[in-house]
């Protein structure tokens, strides 16, 4: 081996990492001799001996007091994702990243995510993005002992999605976050098989006794990306300290008659009304887009009760292929069911993959609309696969910012950020409302200043805010990056529109019709959310082409009547 260094870490440190044999070195080169080694004094007390060309999970936990050695032939192996962290303390510490180049290894313990989250221009400084490689959906959302836990879809060892994992992370405030060791991993080792699946989206679960468990899909390993695959759903009771599942159950195998091969996504509640264990799921019905209701007496057995709610023709004529991550949760004496319909293309603006809201009531195991369409929840379409939770007598959301039309630029260490955490509520017309967390407040550095009334200055590479209020129907505003690259947000003919510098035309973002009255606008390294008439109308872009801002426009016209202006920069919740 050609490289050895002195750990130095505690009793009970835990080494977790993902490895394979260095694609340019071939099985005869290696055979024979290690490629990695863990050596307490002279005894080796870890050891992998060969590695195959696929990625597989390592992981060591050091149970004595004696220093460690790490040993490696840097020829040979391909480290992905590699982390160490103390289980007693990794809550409030975190895990330490670490990096194996150039026969060194860099550490980067909490102190160092700073430097790391800020020096990726890319990188949004309000946001939770993974520290490295891949996650989409937000999943297990809780709060648990003061705690707020996330959890989310994660592919540890590229910046592409894959073979699926939960990452997890911890927060007092849902805006600075600590990474904790990833939570759960596929059933096997599916880059070996060289196929996809592994632990899909679920959500958290908090039983009438006060218990938490996670309920989830597995999709078996897959070969095909569009059919020909299962999914069954699974229960996970986490250990005590959260970090690791203690149990892991199958619970449903079998969709109803009609279902395919989607049939995905649980969200669990206990209805105290009925005495009964509640499950949506997301799928489709004889080829429409569906959501399923499910019920159980003890959580582990469940039956079949009704399809809650089946898209309307339209919706499969358009490509729609199911329901993904169905959200279904009571709010000031309504319930509110929020759905993805996958593959689906809105004919009069292109616009894919959109997310629904629609309202009504929950009797005797029926979902009885109040209002009659669907509600749009994103006009920007960025906001995917939300989840909500019950913290502190409020429903907050979460949602990925991503929508699969534009990527992050190759060469990105990671892919996947999460939306600002979102309070939801209703309005008189009973349309849900989003609007960001009041917490984030707390994080505005100062006002911007303008250079002329209206034309407010960034600070490059800060987040900033933007709010109006008035009458401000037709009402411009144009953000501007460094390199003549811009963003426009406008009020034209009743709607709100909003472009970025990707776009080619094809696909219109614009929102159902509004008389404007007040939005407010964040902007933070590529990332735009908008939330115009208390939240009524939302909207979220991810542009890669504007990371950073360096003048924020308003141009009213003579329709427009500012009552209100107001604009802040932002400080980084990695730190600073
Ligand atoms: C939504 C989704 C879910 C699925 C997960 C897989 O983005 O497709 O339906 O569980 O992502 O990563």
């Amino acid at each position: 081996m050609n490289s050895s260094l002195k750990l130095d870490v505690r009793r009970g440190t835990r080494f977790e990492f993902w490895a394979r044999r260095k694609p340019a070195t071939s099985e005869e080169e290696h055979a024979g001799g290690e490629v990695f080694a863990l050596r307490a004094d002279e005894r080796i007390v870890y050891r992998i001996a060969a590695l195959p060309p696929y990625f597989q999970f390592y992981a060591y936990t050091h149970h004595t007091n004696e220093p460690l050695t790490l040993e490696w032939d840097e020829n040979a192996i391909e480290l992905s994702l590699f982390y160490h962290f103390d289980p007693a303390n990794v809550v409030e510490e975190g895990v330490t990243f670490l990096e194996l180049r150039g026969g060194r290894l860099t550490a980067r313990p909490k102190e160092a995510w700073p430097a790391w989250y800020q020096s990726d221009p890319d990188r949004p400084q309000l946001r939770f993005s993974p520290f490295q490689a891949w996650m989409n959906d937000p999943n297990g959302l809780c709060f648990v002992n003061g705690r707020y836990h996330l959890l989310y879809q994660f592919h540890p060892v590229e910046a592409e999605w894959g073979p699926m994992h939960w990452g997890h992370a911890v927060s007092d405030d849902l805006y600075r976050w600590t990474h904790l060791p990833v939570f759960l991993h596929p059933e096997q080792n599916l880059w070996s098989l060289g196929a996809t699946g592994g632990a899909f989206s679920g959500s958290a679960f908090v039983g009438p006794d006060g218990d938490l468990s996670f309920y989830y899909t597995e999709r078996l390993p897959a070969y095909d990306l569009f059919k020909d695959y299962k999914e069954v759903q699974k229960q996970i009771v986490p250990s005590t300290d959260l970090l690791r599942p203690e149990a892991n159950r199958l619970v449903l195998v079998d969709g109803p008659p009609g279902s395919a091969h989607d049939f995905r996504d649980p969200k669990v509640w206990y209805d105290a009304t009925r005495g009964g264990y509640r499950m949506v799921l997301g799928a489709a019905i004889d080829g429409d887009p569906a959501v399923l209701l499910y019920g159980s007496k003890d959580g582990a057995d469940w039956k079949f009760l009704s399809v809650l709610y089946r898209a309307p023709e339209h919706f499969r004529r358009h490509g729609a292929r199911c329901v993904e991550c169905p959200d279904f949760f009571g709010l000031e004496d309504r319930f509110v069911l929020v759905m993805g319909f996958v593959g689906y293309t809105e004919p009069e603006t292109g616009r894919h993959n959109l997310l629904y809201a629609q309202v009504g009531t929950f009797e005797d195991d029926r979902f009885l609309p109040l209002t009659p369409t669907l509600q749009e929840l994103d006009f920007g379409t960025d906001f995917y696969a939300m989840q909500s939770f019950r913290a502190k007598e409020r429903q907050i959301a979460f949602a990925w910012l991503f929508n699969w039309e534009f990527r992050k630029p190759a060469g990105s260490p990671y892919s996947g950020e999460l939306s600002l955490p979102r309070v939801l509520g209703l309005d008189a017309q009973l349309r849900l409302t989003m609007l960001p967390e009041e917490g984030c407040r707390a994080l505005r550095s100062r006002a911007l200043t303008q250079a002329a009334p209206g034309h407010f200055i960034c600070e490059p590479g800060k987040p900033i805010e933007l709010s109006l209020g008035g009458a401000l129907n037709e009402i411009r505003i144009v953000g501007r990056g460094g390199d003549g690259e811009s963003f426009t947000i406008a009020h034209v003919l009743g709607r709100l529109q909003v472009s970025v510098a990707e776009d080619a035309g094809e696909i219109e973002y614009r929102s159902t019709p509004l008389e404007l009255k007040n939005l407010t606008l964040f902007f933070d390294r590529g990332v735009l959310e908008i939330f115009a008439n208390d939240g009524v109308i939302c909207g979220t872009r991810r542009t890669y082409k504007i990371t950073t801002l360096t003048a924020l426009e308003l141009v009213p016209s003579k329709a427009t009547d500012i009552e209100f202006c107001g604009a802040w920069c932002y400080l980084s919740v990695w730190g600073d």
